[in-house]
């Protein structure tokens, strides 16, 4: 059903990709979805796998283990991840398109060195910018850091809602060393699981991808030496939102993927299964001109997704179609979602079937990485220097 239109071009090597996640999906993660759906817990077994198949160093230059591959690959797995389970798929996102991104392309050859091979072979990614008084207002972070006598830096303060914290080793820590400077003091330091004083609190509850771990992590007097900060110092606020452009493309996709796994499953099911009236419920008009709708919704958000993709891989400004996307993918995987539930019915209610999750899953796209709001926000900060110059 989601073949990709003809304006779309992926590479060989990007459609090999996509079948292999697809595959992998299909087999490992989607036996595993209800119970780590209702466990609250991500399968280790998953990880483990993700990292056999090569899906956490997708972009990771070869010599540190990675596969090298496109900006649109790591997109590619997102989508195809999401289409089982949208957990899995914002553990990988997060992992690629945030935690080895930065460490990429602001850490230093000693920092890449360290830290690149083994996130794309072996140890989990978070990213950690967001705190209890500062998830819109990201700058305005209370988490410190001081330089010590030895000129290596001491981290306070507290960060909320932290994926990947639970599987975590390597976490990406914005910290302010220099509140006088305002933003500009906020430097991204590498921090690792086992540095005394460091610790992973409270686990949220949550409604839906619940498989994906978010914590509370707490910084006690963690020292973190003067080679792991990631990039120059005071540069933090860049690193952050650059990487996050990035990583909004990653979360449409986890969206649209979302969207289609929803679709796939709730339309085959009206089209083959379920009978009243004597005929299949996907033969009445009134059925037919839902999907109909629901997979215009899709295509246009995909395009827009492969388009800012693509516009990331040519080095051009994507900021604002990544927040195109990101807004969009995120409307169409709630309409659609709940649509699905309503297409299935009382089945669709229940918890036999995927589709309430996929539904409790889709409400978090206008959430993280930054809420819908805030998409808004830059695409008219855009329009209105647009119309300006
Ligand atoms: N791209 C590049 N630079 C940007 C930018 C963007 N999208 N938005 C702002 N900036 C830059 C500005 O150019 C400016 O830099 P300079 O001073 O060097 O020119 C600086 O940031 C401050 O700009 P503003 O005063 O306009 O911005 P602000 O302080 O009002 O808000 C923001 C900036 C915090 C980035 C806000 O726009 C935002 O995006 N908030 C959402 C935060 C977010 O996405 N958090 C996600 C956490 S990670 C996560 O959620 C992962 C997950 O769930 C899976
Ligand atoms: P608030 O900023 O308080 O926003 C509440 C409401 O106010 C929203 O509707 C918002 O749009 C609106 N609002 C706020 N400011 C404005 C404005 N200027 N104009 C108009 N409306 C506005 N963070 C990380 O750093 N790393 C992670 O790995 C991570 N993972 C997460 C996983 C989950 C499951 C969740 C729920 C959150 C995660 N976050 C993470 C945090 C996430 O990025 C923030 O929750 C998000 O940025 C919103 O911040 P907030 O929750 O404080 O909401």
């Amino acid at each position: 059903q989601f073949a990709p239109g003809p304006l779309l071009h992926f590479t060989e090597d990007e459609e090999m990709f996509r079948d292999t996640v697809a595959k992998f999906a299909q087999e490992v993660v989607g036996p595993k979805v209800r119970e780590m759906d209702e466990n609250e817990n991500m399968d280790p077994s998953i990880v483990q796998g993700m990292f056999d198949n090569g899906l956490m160093g997708i972009e990771t230059p070869e010599h540190y283990g990675g596969a090298e591959a496109s900006f649109t690959s790591a997109i590619l797995v997102v989508e195809e991840l999401a289409k089982v389970d949208p957990s899995v798929s914002v553990m990988n996102d997060v992992h690629n398109t945030l935690a080895s991104t930065c460490i990429r392309k602001w850490g230093s050859k000693a920092v890449q060195d360290k830290f690149a091979e083994r996130l794309a072979t072996k140890e989990v990614g978070a990213f950690a910018l967001s705190e209890a008084g500062s998830g819109s207002d990201a700058f305005a972070m209370k988490t410190t850091a001081k330089k010590n006598a030895d000129g290596d830096y001491v981290i306070n303060g507290s960060k909320m809602w932290i994926t990947n914290s639970q599987e975590a080793s390597i976490f990406l820590v914005f910290a302010n060393a220099d509140p006088s400077a305002g933003y500009k003091g906020i430097t991204c330091f590498v921090v690792t699981k086992d540095t005394p004083g460091f610790s992973i609190a409270k686990k949220e509850k949550k409604l839906g991808i619940r498989a994906s771990s978010t914590c509370v992590l707490n910084f006690d007097d963690v020292v973190v030496k003067k080679e792991d900060i990631l990039g120059e110092f005071g540069k933090g606020y860049k690193i952050a939102i650059e990487c996050l452009n990035e990583g909004r493309i990653g979360i449409a996709a986890q969206m649209s993927g979302l969207a289609m796994g929803a679709f796939e499953k709730a339309t085959g099911y009206c089209f083959n299964d379920r009978k009243q009236f004597g005929q299949y419920i996907g033969d009445f008009q009134g059925m037919q001109f839902q999907f109909a709708q629901a997979a215009v919704e899709i295509e246009a958000a995909r395009l827009l997704i492969y388009n800012a993709a693509r516009l990331k891989e040519k080095g051009v400004s994507f900021t604002k179609e990544a927040a195109y996307a990101k807004l969009y993918a995120s409307q169409v995987a709630g309409n659609v979602a709940s649509k699905a539930v309503e297409w299935v019915g009382g089945v669709g209610f229940t918890r036999e079937e995927t589709l309430e999750k996929f539904y409790r899953d889709s409400k978090i796209g206008a959430i993280y990485e930054g809420t819908s709001n805030i998409q808004l926000q830059t695409i008219a900060k855009f329009l209105q220097k647009e119309s300006r110059q």
